[in-house]
């Protein structure tokens, strides 16, 4: 068996299936899309796709509303084509990895169809939390949380008896009921849903809200039941980060072991774990745990040398510490691109944001540890913001009715070619309409004419990855902070790879003499540019 883990200093590229390539016509993407697009992500040098959910679903938050965890949704496609689709990545050497979602399922989902006709305290409702509501006649929710998604993290059912009953959580919409994983029965289903998608060869799960799963035993009121909501972030301490989440973790890492043993192929478990500090972070990745866990706070990072820096040293020393490597991400489906993130003013047309979000990519390649790229983030796609209200699909402006930090903007449907949509993007008829709309601007941007001009992001991200995988000194190993003038940051990868960032618009003497490998903007030799970034062999 090989030494070598090639999670380590992988490079994983977020498909978001609804949104990357439409093989039937219907204006969403699907599993055959994503086979088809395959070649298009070898090219680009990728190591592995990280799937977002296409199992059956209702589709109330795209798929992370699971009403069958082991089987694939009509509108994606079907078991036989997922089958092949896993071939065809094994045939190109690229990873696949499937969303797993354990948090909770989909009000669709069989076994809470079955809570809700059965009796408070049966079997079937132990698998959830139902409980009863508070007040005179149990018409108060049973504790003041607050879901992510906006409003009260409880709702209501009627019982059989047409009188209203019981409460169940959701810490995200109503129709996401969260599992109670204090009951086994969980667990041991779980366990299956990984041993069907192991058996069918895939490389491993990103796991979804893999701070979740267990509640505080009593789920008592919370302090500040508006924090969750408020910041869009896990910080409700009795809903996240139980102790106990780490003993599933390790089982889950044991099946994967037990996979590894058979054929040698090792399993990749990444999980998204938003906690409050890098060293709570860092305890799910200890050697028997997830091999993963994103490192969202270089996402959430402002565009300053020292916010950078601070973060970058944090995971470093303490997730690095774990014998783990880092994972690095600057976007996904969840968040507002770099490029628009990045830009002042925040706006689609923002040269300066696509010169910072060129430049965090350089850097984010250069770090030690594992990078993932959500798709379109090299394309150099904006987030569209403009998209009328009656189309947005996320359940955040529906529940909230705020536009704030809504994330369809960020999932608008791919361009592949053309000049007008859908750009290639479905196959099907010329009037085939993307689920989103893509605005007219998506032309500057489709792939063909991305890969056919070297100034593009897709260049800079193929070079980038291209040197990740021959040059020693990248990927995995150590990284020494150099010293630099304020708005600067500067290191050096093993025995002489160096990295600078231009933080700020004014130009700066490179702390390298020659001319860089590769940069995120013109670079004359002995300076750096405002907002940009280079590499440099330093064989002096
Ligand atoms: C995190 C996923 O990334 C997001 O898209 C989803 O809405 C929530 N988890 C709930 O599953």
């Amino acid at each position: 068996m090989s030494k070598y883990h090639w999670w380590r200093d992988a490079v994983i590229y977020q498909v978001y299936v609804r949104s990357f390539l439409d093989s039937t016509g219907d204006g969403v993407g699907d599993l055959a899309g994503v086979r088809a697009g395959l070649p298009y992500l070898k090219k680009l040098g990728v190591d592995g796709i990280w799937l977002s959910p296409f199992y059956p679903s209702p589709q109330h938050d795209h798929g992370y509303d699971v009403a069958d965890y082991r089987d694939v949704d009509p509108l994606f496609g079907d078991l036989a084509e997922f089958d092949l689709l896993v071939a065809a990545a094994r045939r190109l050497g690229i990873k696949v990895l499937l969303d797993i979602v354990p948090n909770h399922c989909s009000s669709g989902h069989p076994w809470f169809e079955e809570a809700l006709t059965a009796e408070p305290g049966s079997a079937a409702r132990a698998r959830f939390h139902f409980a009863d509501g508070r007040g005179a006649d149990g018409e108060e929710p049973p504790n003041n949380w607050h879901s992510m998604f906006g409003g009260p993290a409880w709702s209501r059912v009627t019982e059989a008896d047409g009188r209203p009953g019981q409460w169940y959580l959701h810490m995200f919409a109503p129709e996401q009921p969260d599992w109670n994983w204090r009951n086994p029965e969980i667990a041991a289903e779980f366990d299956r849903t990984l041993r069907f998608w192991l058996d069918r060869g895939i490389d491993g799960f990103r796991i979804d809200v893999a701070a979740g799963l267990f509640k505080h035993p009593e789920l008592p009121d919370s302090d500040d039941p508006e924090a969750d909501a408020r910041t869009r972030d896990s910080v409700n301490p009795l809903a996240w980060n139980q102790p106990e989440v780490h003993r599933v973790w390790r089982e889950w890492r044991a099946i994967c072991e037990e996979y590894t043993a058979r054929d040698g192929r090792e399993r990749l478990l990444v999980g998204e774990v938003s906690v409050p500090t890098a060293r709570e972070h860092a305890l799910y990745v200890r050697s028997d745990e997830l091999h993963q866990a994103f490192f969202f706070d270089l996402l959430s990072a402002p565009w300053e040398a020292d916010a950078f820096r601070k973060v970058i040293s944090e995971a470093m020393q303490d997730i690095a510490g774990t014998g783990s490597t880092v994972t690095w991400v600057l976007n996904n489906h969840d968040q507002v691109r770099t490029v628009t993130r990045y830009g002042e003013p925040a706006t689609e047309g923002s040269r300066l944001g696509a010169a910072r979000a060129r430049a965090a990519a350089l850097l984010m390649l250069a770090l030690p540890g594992a990078a993932y790229i959500y798709q379109g983030e090299e394309l150099g796609l904006p987030e569209v913001v403009d998209l009328p209200d009656d189309v947005l699909t996320d359940p955040i402006f529906h529940r909230t009715g705020s536009r704030a930090r809504i994330r369809d903007g960020c999932r608008v449907p791919l361009p592949w070619s053309g000049q007008a949509s859908p750009f290639g993007f479905t196959s099907g008829a010329e009037s085939a309409k993307p689920w989103l709309p893509q605005p007219e601007y998506f032309a500057e941007y489709a792939t063909d004419r991305a890969r056919a001009d070297t100034r593009s992001f897709w260049h800079l991200y193929r070079d980038g990855l291209q040197l990740r995988a021959t040059l020693p000194q990248l990927g995995e190993g150590s990284l020494h902070w150099l010293d630099s003038v304020p708005g600067v940051l500067a290191f050096v990868r093993g025995d002489g790879l160096v990295c600078a960032v231009n933080f700020g618009t004014a130009p700066t003497p490179a702390p390298v003499s020659g001319t860089p490998l590769l940069s995120s903007g013109p670079c004359p030799a002995g300076v750096l540019p405002g907002s940009t970034a280079a590499w440099w062999i330093n064989d002096r």
